[in-house]
């Protein structure tokens, strides 16, 4: 193989992109839009959903499996679409990834710092895992973005789940998310982030909930934008110029697991169970 062909072949490897169950779905379709030709793989590891409720520990030894199935699958840079994740496994992983094998690995965060900047009455909403809100990261993004505003944050307990069952407009969903984003409402948040990559799913329902005053805060542009520019810095965007069909596998042992898939991505799929 000439040098020429070895660059082809490494830029053309898959970006890989997971999280806990299909909630980075909504961060899979940001990264799709502004990379339309890359060969995308993505792992729902919903057997073990929701994450938010589990140990750091716990949740690392998931993020290794699935990591290492997605290297053997030859993945040029893995996406952690999942806070609660990024929080606990994030510097585990690039321990354990990027500095023997460079693979890059891509974490999120709930968007402190943008609603921060957003906020016109300096009160801003957070809604996200357990997981998110007890960990030290997020103890960090408050102390560096979150000293000059009221931060209210609220955990969403049962409503990944419901987000796993496909109910984006049900009304068991609409009445957890009533039920979360009152508290934020009371203290007079301006802006609420949604700190956790299954809520864009119930995006309209929260809207419904809190009114077009209250601007809400998704961070799947940002993290796809974060993305292109780190392969960019690599040298590692694909030269493809064809449209590929995303390749998902899901550990779900739901009769409907594939069909909550096609109806949450939108748009033809190739669905494997793990
Ligand atoms: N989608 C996840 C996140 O962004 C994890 C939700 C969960 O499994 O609890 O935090």
């Amino acid at each position: 193989m000439t040098a020429q062909s070895t660059t082809h072949a490494m830029k053309d490897r898959p970006i890989a992109v997971f999280d806990s169950g299909v909630g980075g779905i909504s961060v899979l379709k940001h990264i799709h839009a502004l990379l339309p030709f890359e060969q995308l793989l993505y792992v729902a590891d919903s057997k073990y959903a929701p994450y938010g409720n589990k140990t750091p520990a716990e949740i690392q030894a998931r993020c290794f499996e699935i990591a290492d199935f997605l290297i053997a699958k030859d993945a040029k840079v893995i996406v952690v679409a999942c806070n609660t994740a990024t929080a606990a496994a994030i510097d585990a992983m690039r321990a354990k990834y990027t500095l023997p094998n460079h693979i890059p690995i891509i974490g999120m965060e709930p968007a402190v710092k943008p609603a921060a900047e957003a906020s016109k009455n300096g009160i801003i909403g957070v809604l996200a895992t357990t997981g998110t809100l007890k960990s030290a990261q997020f103890a960090g993004l408050l102390e560096s973005y979150g000293r000059n505003v009221k931060v209210v944050t609220q955990a969403c307990v049962g409503l990944v789940e419901c987000i796993e069952r496909g109910e984006i407009a049900a009304e068991n969903t609409l009445r957890l998310v009533e039920q979360y984003c009152r508290p934020l409402l009371d203290a007079g948040a301006d802006t609420i982030v949604l700190g956790c990559t299954h809520y864009p799913f119930a995006r309209a329902l929260i809207e419904q909930v809190v009114g077009s005053d209250v601007t809400l805060i998704d961070t799947g542009a940002a993290v796809a934008k974060h993305l292109q520019q780190r392969l960019l810095a690599l040298d590692l965007l694909s030269d493809n110029n064809q449209l590929t069909q995303v390749q998902f596998w899901t550990n779900s042992e739901a009769n409907d697991a594939k069909q909550v898939i096609s109806q949450l991505w939108g748009q033809s799929a190739e669905i494997s169970i793990l």
